[in-house]
């Protein structure tokens, strides 16, 4: 299959996209939509021949198979023997999902239903602090355990009516020290979001918020809650049962803000708009379970990354959200398709015959366009970009503002497709009197040679449901493009070596140890801190 499609690449490689627009409705024939959401591929050097051979590579690959033993349940992560079932999380319907034979719905429903007669109480004011109704909420998290929820409580900030929301994931004492210093520990409630409950960032965040607390709060017990799959270690923190909301292994960090570690989101936006948020998301695990290939957004949209990143050698791909309320989510999906597809071997442990997923990185629009856009249009290396944009924004007495958004979206997607030839350029250049080797020279700095590929994700507002919808769309994608890939999305072994080495310079660092054993540099600059 590679090999086919190397060669139909090579075939393809450096036509001009634009031209792909002269034959019939290429906007309709290259975009699919799930209800009013629409991706857009038609920017791309995507025809139908490159479709159906990316399409014959992911039946190839058995994404279908493996997508259905996802969502029943079945042990897909097989580096941890776990399920995946984030997916569950969103099924309100209630539908039957069994783990080891014992369906995981009842339990899932019930910690949805006590989350939201938390949510409700923390908004209501009938759970109250030592001061009364509770006014901030301090989420401390790193990671899934953050950045989902952070990313969620700033896009749908036009919904948020509830208690204030923070978020503090660095283990860097600034992070926590500024969000502390906006608070009162009187009304204040801390959520500990972590699944192990043993994240050294978290713990020691969560230790200081509570010694914070402690100098006014008589009953710090009382204004803390948890979130965990290990109820027994945040009971021993001293988080009594009713405030510990529970999730089974099965659901990992990065794609976990669907249940209790979405939380603060419920709290911030009330329980009904959160069920919404989780509405868009099954929607979205309804179509990648029924749509044909050639009609599912995950599916395209992880083909298209194939394409782009495997195919045509593109190293990264930016994210470019056309809403600042999106402004963390570039840093979402970096941990969710980085650390989900950022492996060296294959499923069976063998070496990846592809490079793994790629760099993922971005910036809301238009901020970004005044910035690094510049290498986007001109650099040497293309960058293949996925806008996304919604048609209204909520400000409706500032709706001049968003149809310029709009325009300079779609805008920079003309450009990237257009681009401005030289000898358009020469002509500028002659316009405003230039001649020769001047006029020459400055023409050349003004070339655009287009032909860059994007897509672009449109949808009527960015809602709750829409969020979801959107959060879903990614993650299976991450599936799609891993399974293609030979990878297990779902471990994360990468991250381990870094933790166990900071927890052996800690002593170090503090004198206590000598470093024997440490390469040069790392006790050079070890040294430069004792002396500081
Ligand atoms: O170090 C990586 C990681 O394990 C992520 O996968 C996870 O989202 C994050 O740390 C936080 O972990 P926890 O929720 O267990 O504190």
């Amino acid at each position: 299959m590679w090999t086919d499609l190397k060669a139909h690449y090579a075939r393809t490689e450096g036509r001009n996209i634009l031209n792909l627009f002269a034959d019939g409705d290429r906007f309709g024939d290259f975009s699919a939509a799930l209800g009013d959401m629409l991706f857009d591929y038609s920017k791309t050097n995507i025809d139908a021949d490159t479709r159906a051979s990316l399409i014959a590579l992911a039946e190839t690959a058995g994404v279908a198979a493996r997508r259905d033993a996802m969502f029943a349940g079945e042990k897909i992560n097989e580096t941890e023997g776990r399920s995946v079932l984030h997916t569950a999380l969103r099924n309100l319907d209630g539908r039957k999902v069994e783990v080891d034979g014992q369906d995981v719905m009842p339990e899932v429903l019930d910690t949805l239903s006590r989350m939201e007669a938390f949510a409700t109480a923390v908004r209501d004011g009938s759970y109250s602090a030592q001061g009364g109704k509770i006014t901030d909420v301090i989420n401390i998290g790193i990671g899934g355990s953050d950045l989902g929820p952070a990313m969620a409580y700033r896009a749908l900030s036009p919904y948020a009516d509830g208690p204030a929301c923070h978020y503090v994931s660095n283990v860097d004492g600034a992070d926590i020290h500024d969000v502390l210093k906006k608070c009162d520990p009187t009304t204040t409630l801390v959520i500990v979001a972590s699944k192990t409950f043993t994240t050294i960032e978290t713990m020691t965040n969560a230790e200081t918020a509570r010694k914070w607390m402690a100098e006014q709060v008589s009953d710090t017990g009382a204004q803390f809650a948890a979130l965990s799959s290990a109820d027994d270690k945040a009971a021993e923190w001293g988080i009594a049962a009713e405030r510990v909301f529970g999730f089974e292994d099965w659901v990992g960090g990065r794609y976990s803000m669907w249940g209790p570690i979405g939380l603060s989101v419920m709290i911030a936006i009330g329980a009904d708009d959160f069920r919404a948020f989780l509405q868009g998301g099954d929607a979205m695990d309804t179509h990648f379970l029924t749509a044909d290939f050639s009609e599912n957004l995950p599916v395209l949209l992880a083909l298209v990354g194939i394409w782009h990143h495997q195919l045509s050698g593109h190293g990264t791909r930016a994210v470019l959200p056309y809403d600042n309320r999106l402004g963390r989510l570039p840093a979402y999906f970096q941990q969710l398709e980085m650390e989900s597809n950022g492996k060296s071997v294959s499923m069976d442990g063998s070496d990846l015959t592809n490079q793994a997923g790629p760099i993922v990185w971005g910036e809301p629009g238009t901020n970004g366009q005044h910035a690094f856009y510049q290498l986007i249009h001109q650099g040497t290396q293309v960058v293949p970009v996925e806008f996304m944009v919604a048609a209204k924004g909520h400000e409706e007495d500032l709706a001049h503002h968003h149809k310029l958004l709009v325009a300079n979206c779609f805008a920079q997607s003309e450009a990237l497709l257009r681009g401005r030839s030289l000898d358009e350029c020469r002509e500028r250049m002659a316009a405003k009197g230039l001649t020769g080797d001047e006029l020459e020279r400055q023409a050349r700095h003004r070339v655009f040679s287009g032909n860059r590929p994007s897509t672009t994700l449109i949808y009527p507002k960015m809602t709750p449901y829409v969020l979801g919808q959107i959060i879903a769309l990614y993650e299976h994608r991450v599936f799609v493009e891993g399974t293609i890939l030979g990878i297990n999305s779902y471990d994360q072994w990468g991250v381990e070596l870094g933790k166990e080495l900071a927890l052996a310079l800690d002593p170090i660092l503090s004198g206590e140890q000598d470093g024997a054993g440490k390469d040069g540099s790392t006790l050079g600059l070890v040294k430069y801190v004792q002396n500081a």
